[in-house]
């Protein structure tokens, strides 16, 4: 049994790997540093996290569509959105071990050092001068910081460090056959500027009118300098983006709605409400005047799930000088006055998920070590208590024995509901054993085929919470099965 967090944590992620959830990439070749795959249920899994949203955002609001932008964009796009001058950390060597650092990060882990000993005092101080140095991109001031506060290579355990300097966390690569720095393209580190250049296109076709939103979902790379904590920080990862375009006036009303409705979400998945909190970004970025992340406690923290950003219309307007297309919207609405509210570029709420995060939050949440002792005999199952919509397989069909018919039994039931939902047939080891391999994968029904269904046509149903069955007509499995795991 997992008795503290970290071994939950380890726990969760060996888990993953033994039931077809997660796997590190190239494993064969030793792995590829922060970039996953995703098995057969984690495929499923991940599929349903998507749909859960894409049905929340597009399909429940009229005033929302969906678009799949391509990763690779006119370079232009990423100077537009501040992308290639400002989308990079900064980065410290150590000239002894050859390793680099991100800079604020060896600061956080020294005021986290004297916070752990009690010096609140210079913890506050440093957290201080270094806000300042980070807010005035002082490189100079964050080395100066490094070395007044004596902090060594965590591996060389020297304190001989280069300069600081400006990593870029974009991906490039060439576009066509011969190499020339013209043809330099980048793979997108977020989907929205997709949804930027696009939103006229979106909006004349579509007839939308604003207030409307454009929602994508799609893989964004990053070149993380520093990757941890399993599926948390990756290269290459996927996000649920929507930008919401609102007139200029009305964001801070549509950022309060867009907030409270994304917390909804999370919860409507039946979390509990403690696990998450909102935490308000007081340094914000250029191009925002509101901005909100919605966290959840993972076993090592509180960490950021998702954003919620009011962009102004910094995007918007940045495409149209450096693209010199317009990118107005005509409002033929009236203003109090009676006036049409006319050309103007819209202003732009964002609500930004990492779906590898949401996968890992919903992994976590659902994994439990259950003892099932009793006076007689010591017992235990894990088992996934996901969300039924959620579920990778939604039931799995047993026939009793191998013989008497009763696989074919069991496959023309199989056949009938297939259709409608994802199915897993086992017919291998004892019954006991097949229900403990589907409580792993977070089935929430096992049906078993018995020599009494060849009679009269029941089952018995088993439900993954309660571990409690019961016999059923088979032809009543449909409902059954579709009242716990549609929408
Ligand atoms: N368009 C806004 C944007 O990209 P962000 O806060 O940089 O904002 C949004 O990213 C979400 O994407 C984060 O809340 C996080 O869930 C996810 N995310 C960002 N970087 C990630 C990474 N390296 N690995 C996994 N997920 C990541």
């Amino acid at each position: 049994m997992s008795n503290n967090t970290d071994e939950l944590f380890k726990n969760v992620i060996a888990h993953a790997k033994e039931y077809g959830f997660v796997f590190p990439s190239s494993e064969i070749y030793d792995g590829l540093s922060a970039v996953y795959d995703y098995g057969q249920n984690g495929a499923e899994l991940k599929n349903n996290i998507k749909t859960y949203w894409w049905k929340a955002m597009v399909q429940l609001n009229d005033n929302i569509v969906g678009i799949d932008s391509a990763i690779f964009m006119h370079p232009k796009i990423w100077k537009a959105s501040g992308h290639v001058d400002g989308f990079s950390d900064p980065m410290i060597d150590n000239r002894d071990s050859k390793k680099r650092y991100r800079a604020d990060q060896l600061l956080e882990d020294r005021i986290a050092n004297y916070d752990a000993e009690g010096k609140t005092d210079e913890a506050e101080e440093l957290q201080k001068e270094m806000d300042e140095a980070l807010r005035a991109e002082n490189l100079a001031r964050l080395r100066e910081l490094i070395i007044e506060h004596k902090i060594l290579c965590p591996i060389s355990k020297t304190g001989n460090w280069t300069d600081v300097r400006q990593f870029n966390l974009m991906f490039s690569t060439q576009m066509g056959a011969v190499a020339d720095d013209a043809d330099v393209v980048y793979l997108r580190p977020e989907t929205a500027q997709g949804i930027f250049v696009n939103y006229l296109n979106v909006q004349k076709s579509g007839r939308m009118k604003i207030p409307f939103g454009i929602a994508q979902i799609g893989k964004a790379f990053r070149n993380e300098v520093i990757a941890r904590q399993f599926i948390i920080r990756m290269r290459e990862f996927e996000q649920m983006e929507m930008q919401f375009f609102v007139r200029p006036g009305t964001q801070k009303d549509w950022f309060d709605k867009w907030k409270a409705t994304r917390l909804k979400w999370h919860l409507a998945l039946g979390t509990d409400a403690a696990k998450y909190r909102y935490h308000e970004h007081t340094k914000l970025a250029h191009y925002a005047d509101a901005a909100y992340d919605i966290e959840f406690e993972f076993p090592f923290g509180f960490k950021e799930v998702e954003g919620i950003h009011s962009r102004t219309d910094f995007d918007l307007s940045q495409h149209q000088q450096f693209s010199g297309k317009k990118m107005q919207y005509f409002d033929p609405e009236l203003d109090e006055s009676g006036k049409p509210y006319g050309n103007y570029v819209p202003y732009v709420i964002e609500t930004s998920i990492g779906l590898d995060r949401m996968f890992l939050l919903t992994m976590i949440n659902a994994y439990e070590e259950e003892d099932l002792s009793t006076e007689e005999k010591q017992d235990s199952r894990t088992v996934l208590r996901l969300h039924p919509c959620l579920a990778p397989v939604k039931a799995a069909i047993f026939p009793l024995t191998k013989k008497d018919g009763l696989p074919e039994k069991a496959r023309e039931i199989m056949d009938k509901l297939k259709l409608d939902f994802n199915l897993q047939y086992e017919e291998k080891d004892a019954i006991g054993k097949r229900y403990r391999r589907q409580d792993a994968i977070g089935t929430p029904f096992c049906i078993t085929v018995d020599h009494q269904t060849l009679e009269d046509n029941t089952v018995t149903i088993r439900h993954r919470d309660t571990m409690a069955q019961e016999r059923v007509p088979a032809d009543q499995l449909e409902k059954i099965i579709g009242d716990l795991v549609s929408w």
